[in-house]
This record gives C-alpha cells, sequence and structure tokens, in this order.
C-alpha cells in the first residue's frame, strides 16, 4: 500500500435489525470494517482475530500510534478465552457487567486476539458492551470484535450513525444506524493487573466501582511514578511492547550475530549470514506489515540473537505508526 488507504470503500447505512445484524457479522467475518453502536459511543469493529482487518482499521482511523484495542465479546464465559480474572477484575465483572466498564488483564494462554490488537503487551482490554444491536452482531459472529471509537483520530468520538458517516464515509464497509448511543462517553477502563487501577474515567462511576471493590482504586499516574516511570496519559498506562534483544533500526546491512526483520523483497548486504529472517511483507504492503509487526518481534526476540536489525519501512500509510512502535521498542531501557 502506498497512500493511507488501498483502495476507498463505498460505505453502506443499514437500519438496525435482523438483516442489518446479519449483514455486519458476515462483513466482519469477511476482514471487514464495521461501525455499531454500543451503550457508550459507536465503535469501529473489526474480527479480532484477523491481524490484517486490524490493521486496515487502524488506517481508516488514521491512528499515527497502534494504541491497543478494546476486545468486545458477549460475556463473561467469552472474555475469560481471552483474559486470566483475579478476584477483584471477577468482582468488577459481575457488577458491572453488561456495561461501560473495560478491564484490562493478563492475556490468557491460547487469547485468540491478534498482537497487533494489544499492540504486543502481555495484557488484554475486554469488555461486554450493553447494547441490543452489539450484542447481536458479538453473538452472531462467535469471535470477539475489537472496536475503537468510530471517529478519525483526533476527532471527538461519536454518538450517532450520523457522525459516524461524516468522519468515516469511503474508509469502512458498513454502519449499522441504532440511534443515539445512551451513555455518550467511553467506558471506564480499570486494569486489575497489580493494584486495580484507573486507567480512563468514563461512562461507570469510581465511586461505584470503589463500593464494589471495598477500597479506592490507585490512579495511573501515581502507579507509574511508584514503578520509576514517567507519568503517561489517561489510558495509556501501557507503555508499550519492550522486546529484550536490542534494535538496531534502518540496518543498511546485517552482521552474523544478528536477526533480521525484513521489509520488502530486496534484502540487505549480509542477509545471507543472519541467524534468522523474518519479513514483515515481502511484497512492501504496509498493511500485510503492521499485523505481522508484534509477532515477528516476538519471534526474533526468542531467537536469542545479540542484535535485531530492522530495515528501513517508509513512513506513508500505516508506516508512521509501525515506525512509531520500532523507534519505542529500540528506545533504551
Ligand atoms: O466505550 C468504549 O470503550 C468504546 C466503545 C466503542 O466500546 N471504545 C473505545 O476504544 O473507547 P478506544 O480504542 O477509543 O480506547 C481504548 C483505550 C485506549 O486508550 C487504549 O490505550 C486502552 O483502551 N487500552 C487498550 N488495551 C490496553 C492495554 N492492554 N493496556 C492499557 N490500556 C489499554
Ligand atoms: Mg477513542
Amino acid at each position: 500500500m502506498t497512500g493511507p488507504l488501498p483502495t476507498p470503500l463505498s460505505t453502506r447505512v443499514v437500519l438496525a435489525g435482523d438483516a442489518a445484524v446479519a449483514e455486519a457479522a458476515r462483513c466482519l467475518a469477511a476482514g471487514g470494517l464495521v461501525a455499531f453502536p454500543t451503550e457508550t459511543v459507536y465503535g469501529l469493529g473489526a474480527d479480532a482475530t484477523n491481524g490484517e482487518a486490524i490493521a486496515r482499521l487502524y488506517a481508516a482511523k488514521g491512528r499515527p500510534r497502534f494504541n491497543p484495542l478494546i476486545a468486545h465479546v458477549v460475556g463473561l464465559a467469552a472474555a475469560r478465552a481471552l483474559a486470566t480474572f483475579p478476584a477483584a477484575a471477577l468482582k468488577l465483572a459481575q457488577a458491572f457487567w453488561p456495561g461501560p466498564l473495560t478491564l484490562v488483564l493478563p492475556k490468557a494462554r491460547g487469547c485468540v486476539v491478534a498482537e497487533l490488537a494489544t499492540a504486543g503487551l502481555d495484557s488484554v482490554a475486554v469488555r461486554v458492551p450493553d447494547h441490543p444491536v452489539a450484542h447481536k452482531i458479538l453473538a452472531a459472529l462467535d469471535r470477539p470484535v475489537v472496536a475503537p471509537s468510530a471517529n478519525r483520530s483526533g476527532h471527538v468520538s461519536p454518538t450517532t450513525a450520523a457522525h459516524v458517516l461524516g468522519d468515516l464515509n469511503g474508509r469502512i464497509d458498513l454502519i449499522v444506524d441504532g440511534g443515539a448511543t445512551a451513555v455518550g462517553v467511553e467506558s471506564t477502563i480499570v486494569a486489575c493487573l497489580r493494584e486495580p487501577t484507573l486507567l480512563r474515567p468514563g461512562g461507570a462511576p469510581r465511586e461505584a466501582i470503589e463500593r464494589v471493590l471495598g477500597r479506592p482504586l490507585a490512579d495511573a499516574a501515581a502507579e507509574s511514578a511508584a514503578a520509576g516511570k514517567a507519568p503517561l496519559a489517561p489510558g495509556m498506562l501501557a507503555s508499550h511492547y519492550a522486546p529484550r534483544t536490542p534494535l538496531r533500526l534502518n540496518a543498511g546491512r546485517v552482521n552474523a550475530d544478528e536477526a533480521l526483520l525484513a521489509f520488502g523483497r530486496k534484502l540487505p548486504d549480509g542477509a545471507a549470514n543472519a541467524a534468522q529472517i523474518l519479513n514483515l511483507s515481502a511484497r512492501g504492503d504496509l498493511i500485510e506489515a503492521a499485523a505481522n509487526l508484534f509477532s515477528h518481534l516476538r519471534a526474533l526476540d526468542a531467537a536469542g540473537a545479540r542484535t535485531i536489525a530492522v530495515m528501513p519501512v517508509p513512513y506513508d500509510g500505516l508506516g508512521e505508526a509501525i515506525n512509531d512502535r520500532l523507534k519505542r521498542a529500540a528506545a533504551p531501557r
């Protein structure tokens, strides 16, 4: 891909109903992008197990960064296939689901959510939306759906189908119009990785959450200060995925004790002697490259090379987000 989107899509708007739900599920199963209402805001959905669909979702939003996404599921049982629930998280899920609370939890072994959606992290954000249309789409697809708010990056979150159309017309496949959303702000995000920590205030009030927990929530800034890290923006406690093996960016050649993260058909000098080579996209497709980014980094990290040499990746389209993540992964710790 050389532009922000490979082909302009023609966006259909359909009124919520059985036919719309069936069409949405079919479209998602085929790797399409479908906006649908939840009780908080409209989400832009993609099949959470399909890395390339998720890469197209980032491209459609015009996100310069791969922020991790929320996996939406039908209920607690489906959530438990993706994440492990410490006792506090189980209490919160039982009290607030379905509803406007997202839990960030350790990924379960066998979690089917694509690495790109969790930005390579060992945690996953899950939520059970309280909206009949969202629920029916999730049930019909029978897979988790990642869904950021259905707006262009930097714009406000949409609460009607018309907002979504204004922002994303021609960039997504389908909009299911289920009227205005009831809550109007995004879900509250609580991480249950160590102390239950408020990452983003939202539709579920802090007081109600603290009442269920029987103690105050830690806040993200205090947690990161305690961990000796710089305070992070709300919703971004998740620092970023960092391989143990140092990365060497924009490598023009490869040394024998290095692994190579390649891009494109033409490999650099020394590639024949590399300890291991994985190609983000041999055909130079940035959508494919984004879908492979975190899984390839993990695999090369496990190869035990001295460094991972990374070939240059162009900056157009998803290339900006790919380069952003590579730079963070290469930053000294
Ligand atoms: O109400 C909502 O939550 C809406 C509807 C559509 O469900 N969705 C939504 O998604 O607001 P989004 O992508 O706009 O916001 C997701 C937030 C981001 O700030 C992201 O950093 C955070 O969730 N997040 C996701 N996974 C995370 C993780 N593993 N660790 C920390 N933060 C995470
Ligand atoms: Mg958003």
